[in-house]
């Protein structure tokens, strides 16, 4: 895939914020924010593959979200359901590989049985990774990795084996990570993999971010000059 910009990210995560927000100032129950988070969420993975980005994560549940209530719970679960479920990305045409970070086999069988589905469907494709972070924490993420290499009686543990033990294994850091909604915090995601992020935090609620503010986001971080603790200014 040829990238219609040039310095793109390779890897690009969202933690996508107010979606509650978004319904309320329009009077409507949390449930359609959410909803029309998910038409959003569709649209910025479409646009992705077409620009030629490697890499998409997305935070659609934390560790912590469980503490939400029930009746929103359930209609947070239906709506991955159906997103797994459906086609209205062409996961297969367009080449899109999904996986998951988190342990979601905690959700309810019928999701957890259309996500394996999913996964399987789409593992040889290689036009770009969707990584879904679904009961994601990035302390849990941890914790996960280091358990398992307990397990596995690992006794001598460097970067390359912890990152071996993470969900995102043999995936590239994330460049950039993009937070909307005004609120300026990582939230337990990603902790280990955003040493050297890139951030921005757009006030735009998330169902509204859309292509132009995608845009946007990518014109910012085009203007960033990442040197990972060295002094080297960037080739323009
Ligand atoms: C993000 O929107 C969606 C999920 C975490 C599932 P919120 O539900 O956090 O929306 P606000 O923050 O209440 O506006
Ligand atoms: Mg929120």
């Amino acid at each position: 895939m040829t990238k219609v910009f040039a310095k793109l990210p390779r890897h690009i995560a969202f933690i996508i914020d107010g979606n509650g927000r978004w319904a309320k100032r329009r009077g409507l129950p949390r449930m359609f924010g959410h909803r029309a988070g998910i038409e959003t969420l569709k649209e910025n993975i479409v646009e992705c593959r077409n620009l030629g980005i490697d890499v998409v994560s997305v935070f659609g549940f934390s560790t912590e979200n469980w503490n939400r209530p029930q009746p929103e719970l359930d209609g947070l679960f239906n709506l991955f359901e159906e997103f797994f479920k459906n086609e209205t990305i062409d996961f297969m045409g367009l080449g899109i590989k999904v996986r998951i970070m988190g342990d979601y086999t905690k959700f309810p069988q019928h999701l957890v049985d259309n996500a394996k589905a999913l996964i399987e469907r789409t593992k040889n494709n290689d036009k770009m990774v969707l990584n879904m972070g679904i009961n994601y924490g990035g302390h849990d993420d941890i914790l996960h990795a280091v358990n398992n290499m307990i397990k596995d009686g690992v006794k001598d543990v460097d970067k390359a084996t912890m990152e071996g033990y993470l969900y995102t294994s043999g995936l590239p850091a994330p460049d950039f990570v993009v937070r909307t909604s005004g609120e300026l915090r990582i939230s337990n995601f990603m902790l280990w993999q955003m040493a050297y992020s890139e951030l921005y935090f757009p006030k735009t609620l998330w169902p509204d971010f859309h292509k132009k503010d995608l845009y946007k986001a990518l014109k910012s971080y085009q203007k960033r000059n990442r040197r990972y603790g060295a002094i080297k200014e960037d080739k323009k």
